[in-house]
């Protein structure tokens, strides 16, 4: 997803960088992330997050988690968090990091955060694009740094060949799931669809009548 840039987005940035961090003041917050928000509690973090539909509905069904949504692209993280400001102001367990999901073990220490979610990552289908894929292996060095031992990557995509792909690179890292752990049709399981809360992609999907794929890993 390549969104055209908005010509207010660097500034309204600025201007709630107590909502929004910015690469350098994630860097600085390693092991303080829980001083941002108002409850010490664990934090689910996902990575690609989009115009945030998703984060933000995680952060209203569940108050007692600490979420936050990382986005690569400057116009992505802006519209997800004014958006969000706009409907329901400063969410006291929500925030926002623009940055980059690779690279994550400089924001965090290990076991700051509790899970990560993966929702409908862009598919990079050649070859040669293998390493900017988000389930590649050096991704998932990167959230075995952060997560605790056996930590959880929550992955949802529309793609096919992204979930077969993931699934071999999970299982090459030495990550481990049961058969309760994925669903090549979620919309279609009664009981895993359960307080699904769908995202962007996952409605446009839906719309044209695509299975969404979904696995729980472990490391
Ligand atoms: C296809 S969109 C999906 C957005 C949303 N998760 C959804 O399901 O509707 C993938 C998003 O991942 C972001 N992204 C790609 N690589 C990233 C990275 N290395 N770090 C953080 N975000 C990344 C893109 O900018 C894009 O907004």
């Amino acid at each position: 997803m390549h969104l055209r840039s908005k010509p207010w987005a660097s500034d309204w940035l600025a201007e709630h960088s107590d909502i929004v961090i910015d690469q350098d003041r994630a860097t600085a917050q390693i092991g303080q992330w829980q001083s941002l928000f108002d409850q010490e509690q664990p934090i689910y973090l996902e990575i690609g997050s989009g115009k945030g539909q998703f984060i933000l509905g995680m952060a209203l069904a569940h108050p007692e988690i600490n979420y936050i949504g990382m986005e690569i692209q400057e116009t992505a993280i802006a519209i997800a968090a004014r958006k969000s400001f706009d409907q329901v102001g400063t969410l006291p367990n929500l925030r926002y990091i623009y940055g980059n999901g690779n690279g994550v073990e400089t924001y965090f220490e290990k076991g700051e955060v509790s899970k990560v979610y993966l929702n409908f990552s862009d598919p990079w289908p050649k070859k040669r694009h293998e390493s900017r894929r988000l389930t590649y292996k050096s991704f998932l060095k990167s959230y075995e740094a952060v997560l605790p031992e056996h930590g959880e990557v929550e992955f949802k995509t529309d793609n096919r060949h992204l979930f077969e792909y993931s699934m071999v690179s999970f299982m090459d890292y030495g990550m481990r799931w049961t058969p309760e752990d994925y669903t090549l049709d979620l919309h279609a399981d009664e009981d895993k669809v359960q307080g699904n809360i769908e995202t962007e992609y996952e409605q446009k999907f839906m719309a044209k009548g695509q299975p969404i794929y979904k696995i729980k890993a472990h490391f």
